[in-house]
């Protein structure tokens, strides 16, 4: 879970690192962050993590450090939120399409957010990439890539959110071409031992959205491609089935 115990800059300080010493310290096996943004300019939340290329490495080392200070390994989940920023955060929303979020009277506090261009789509396979090789460099034993719960790589996955019409929107293969481009570049970037998990959706919990099947095909795309592990979890910020309240009522 997100911890949103960022300190000044976007950096875990010493409340971060003292969670982590604990949890570890208590036996944990495998201890996953909660999720570090890839971009500073797209924030779940004003006290998240940001690690990119122009963050300080020393922080992370520390994090890492104290997370494995009890014999856990420790990942770093990584993440982009796309449309699910709040409209009072600075930074862009990006998604697939102009759709926002949809939480009836409140959707105003979600940004409006804009169509990805080509580039800005190359850039984000780019930033996941360049966040995989600094959380390596600083130590954490893999990633997780979040592409469950609503967030940039779900929302191309879903066609409630996706309604593209270029390689990235339509059928299965083009939606899911974002998350696999970004699998294979982190892939590539990070050692062979350095592990990669993905988090997927069994389902978005909504008519007419992504659903088990499609969850089950995207996983035999991800098979080839060097995944250590596959987390399941379901729903968005219009159907929050991963804190157990789906809007279609299907248990998560
Ligand atoms: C406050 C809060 C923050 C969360 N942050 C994250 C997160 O950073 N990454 C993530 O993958 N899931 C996040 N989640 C979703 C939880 O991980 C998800 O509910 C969890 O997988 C459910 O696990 P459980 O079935 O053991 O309760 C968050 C949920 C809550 C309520």
């Amino acid at each position: 879970m997100e911890e949103n115990l960022a300190g000044d800059g976007q950096l875990p300080d010493e409340r971060l690192l003292r969670l982590n010493r604990r949890w570890s310290e208590g036996g944990t096996g495998l201890l996953i962050t909660g999720n570090v943004m890839v971009h500073a300019q797209a924030m779940t939340g004003p006290a998240g993590v940001v690690l990119d290329a122009d963050s300080p490495l020393e922080p992370f080392t520390r994090w890492a450090k104290a997370a494995k200070s009890g014999g856990a390994a420790v990942w770093m989940q990584i993440n982009h939120p796309g449309r699910q920023v709040f409209a009072e955060m600075p930074g862009v929303a990006w998604g697939p399409s102009a759709i926002r979020v949809d939480i009836g009277k409140q959707s105003k506090r979600l940004a409006q957010p804009v169509a990805m261009t080509e580039e800005e789509i190359a850039d984000t396979v780019a930033r996941f990439a360049d966040t995989a090789r600094l959380a390596e460099k600083a130590g954490f034993d893999g990633v997780e890539i979040h592409a469950a719960d609503g967030y940039l790589l779900s929302q191309f996955l879903s066609p409630l959110s996706n309604v593209r019409t270029d390689r990235w929107g339509g059928s299965l293969d083009n939606r899911a071409r974002l998350l696999l481009d970004v699998v294979r570049k982190v892939r590539a970037t990070v050692a062979p031992q350095f592990a990669v998990a993905v988090k997927l959706n069994s389902a978005d919990f909504q008519r007419g959205g992504f659903e088990v099947a499609d969850a089950q095909r995207v996983i035999a795309m991800l098979a080839p491609l060097g995944v250590d592990l596959v987390e399941l979890s379901g729903g968005s910020y219009e159907s929050p089935a991963m804190s157990g309240r789906p809007a279609d009522g299907r248990a998560p």
